[in-house]
């Protein structure tokens, strides 16, 4: 019985509770949402970002020798790497997936940066099958001279093709310096060049969020306590965010945490502009010299620390500025003149070390409010829903009066329904909560209900609840660093999961205030797989059951009992015989994987298909 009461007005509800938090895990961005077609475009990829690397990933020869140089003849600074084809050569790009994914009758725009020792030096461009076959009609390009140029044609494909590979060839003698190859479908989200792929940016427009959490994650704070003048390895691990903005052939590609590497196509400004497309506040995070995500390390670098402050300092004007400061500046030549309007940024993701993560967010958080004291800056609770560090971090941050804090948490399904309540006794006085990331632990329509389930604890706290994103967003099916992901997709296709719909659910229809109601009524059965053949049980996380009912697979019931945290047995069970823990005994614990336990009984059940349900008491 669900008794509402209508005359009473609870929380209001902001429309910007429910975001998405994307982070470039499970080659989310390149191969993802970044919309370029070629892999290892500027022959970047190094062992430092995934042993397997070298710089030819993603390229096979065709003919000739072509070789990646690192020397003084360079397209920049930043992009040290280069092709040299002796000529006649040519060599071909396998995209990710399958291959490259072109549509019959829709555009793609080649573009290379270009020299050669030659007077002019013909560049062929061919889109092709893996057997050779033209998908388009090939691009005829001329290369002048000593000097890096960017050349750029247009191809329309003839023909679909999910395992298209780009060859591009050079004719003559000599030697030929490539770099920055790319192909870029001129169909992206909203139509920008150095755009997002459509499909999947418009499957997170569909959820309608009222933010967007960027870039990360672990792939912010990993490496943030290596030095700028780190060597190689540790310095290309460090997430910053100057490093992603400008002309793209200016941007240092770097070693994502997550196995691989980044070049950044989607940088800063981009995210800016798709959070401004979709309709949502962009909510930056930047690392805050301790790193989590298993490193647990701080730097005691002041030098370093003062120059982390002064970019994040930086970052704020890039955003907000007028168009003729230093940095707001960048972002109009860019495109953007006009300010994003930043009014959110968090510092630090999932540290370990409470004490040390504190002393330099303090830090942060003066210089930020010093000089924009209209910014909310957001802590963070550490890597669990609870635990020494979790509590220590909320002490910490309640005590300092911080004004947001980032909670995480991946728990089982029966967690989330069993912490509906979570934040009813939460401190209304105290910092708001912005739950950055949460999920439970699977992609099935149980996990989705869940969720939907916990959501309502969530927004029946709207008070304390200000924010709430599920993670992670994306997820390439066939580079999968982490699961369950709300979105899916391959180089051709993207779907949601049944937590996507419950996400899009939820944002779409945020209420404007909670309507405060009780329910009353007797608890629901819970269901408790059985797994393997001879009866190895794996629980729920309750305490104890109540009229546990065990059922052939008809529904005809075989025993009834009830069971409690340390039962080391059941007995004679509806003349069954003695049934044996023999896998240890039921102890209460958060997930169900944990609660394993195999019972051992009349042979004659071997095998049986049972299907087992109790009532759940605590
Ligand atoms: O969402 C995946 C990862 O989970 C994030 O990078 C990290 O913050 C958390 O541990």
């Amino acid at each position: 019985r669900v008794t509402v009461d209508t005359a009473a007005t609870g929380p209001a509800i902001s429309d910007d509770m429910y975001g998405v938090f994307f982070e470039d895990i499970n080659r989310a961005a390149d191969g993802g949402l970044y919309a370029e077609l070629v892999q290892n475009r500027s022959f970047e990829y190094d062992r430092a970002d995934n042993a397997s690397y070298t710089p030819l990933t993603g390229w096979a020869p065709r003919s000739g020798d072509p070789q990646v140089v690192d020397d003084a003849g360079r397209l920049n600074e930043r992009n040290r790497r280069y092709l040299k084809l002796p000529l006649p050569g040519g060599l071909i790009n396998a995209g990710y997936n399958s291959g490259i994914h072109v549509e019959k009758g829709k555009r793609y725009d080649f573009s290379v940066w270009a020299r050669t020792d030659q007077a002019t030096t013909p560049l062929t461009v061919s889109v092709t099958d893996p057997a050779g076959a033209a998908l388009a009609d090939p691009l005829r390009l001329t290369v002048r001279g000593a000097t890096w140029t960017r050349y750029t044609g247009t191809v329309t494909a003839k023909t679909t093709s999910i395992t298209g590979r780009l060859l591009v060839a050079g004719g003559g003698a000599g030697t030929l310096a490539l770099d920055m190859v790319s192909l870029f479908p001129r169909d992206t989200y909203k139509n920008r060049p150095n755009g997002m792929r459509r499909d999947l940016a418009e499957k997170i427009a569909a959820l309608n969020p009222g933010f967007v959490r960027f870039p990360g994650g672990c792939i912010v704070n990993t490496g943030s306590h290596y030095g700028y003048d780190a060597p190689n390895y540790e310095r290309r691990r460090s997430y910053q965010w100057k490093d992603t903005i400008g002309p793209v052939e200016t941007r240092a590609t770097n070693a994502n945490f997550w196995g691989y590497n980044q070049s950044y196509g989607i940088g800063y400004y981009e995210y800016f502009q798709f959070a401004e497309d979709i309709g949502a506040m962009a909510l930056p995070v930047v690392p805050a010299l301790v790193t989590g995500c298993g490193q647990n390390q701080a730097t005691d670098d002041p030098a370093l620390l003062a120059r982390h402050i002064q970019d994040t300092l930086d970052l704020i004007e890039f955003a907000n500025g007028p168009a003729d400061s230093t940095w707001g500046t960048v972002r109009a030549r860019m495109g953007h003149p006009a300010p994003f309007g930043l009014t959110h940024l968090a510092v630090g993701n999932e540290e370990n070390l409470p004490d040390q993560f504190f002393a330099r967010f303090t830090q942060f958080r003066d210089a930020i409010e010093a000089k924009y004291p209209d910014i909310t800056v957001i802590s963070n609770s550490g890597p669990d829903d609870t635990g020494a560090t979790f509590d220590r971090l909320w002490q910490l941050n309640e005590d300092a009066g911080v004004a947001m804090v980032d909670e995480h948490y991946y728990n089982s399904p029966t967690w989330f329904l069993q912490n509906n309540e979570r934040y009813d006794s939460y401190d209304r006085q105290g910092p708001k909560v912005f739950l950055g990331e949460y999920a439970s632990q699977d992609n099935r329509f149980y996990n989705a209900l869940s969720e939907a389930a916990y959501m309502t604890g969530l927004e029946r706290n709207a008070d304390v609840v200000r924010l709430a994103s599920y993670a992670p967003l994306l997820s390439n099916e066939d580079y999968v660093q982490w699961r369950p992901d709300m979105i899916w997709f391959n180089n051709r296709a993207s779907w949601g999961s049944a937590s996507y719909e419950t996400q899009r659910l939820f944002m779409n229809n945020v209420g404007d205030h909670v309507v405060p109601s009780t329910a009353t009524g007797t608890p629901s059965q819970e269901d408790l797989p059985i797994t393997g053949a001879v009866g190895l049980s794996t629980w729920g996380t309750a305490a104890s059951y109540d009229d546990v009912r065990v059922t052939s697979a008809d529904g005809t019931q075989l025993f009834a009992d009830d069971f409690s945290a340390g039962d080391a047995n059941w007995t004679n069970i509806a003349g069954r015989g003695t049934w044996a823990v023999t896998g240890g005994a039921y102890t209460q614990s958060d997930t169900a994987a944990e609660n394993t336990m195999v019972m051992a009984g009349d042979p004659a059940w071997q095998n049986y298909d049972l299907n087992v349900k109790a009532t759940k008491q605590s």
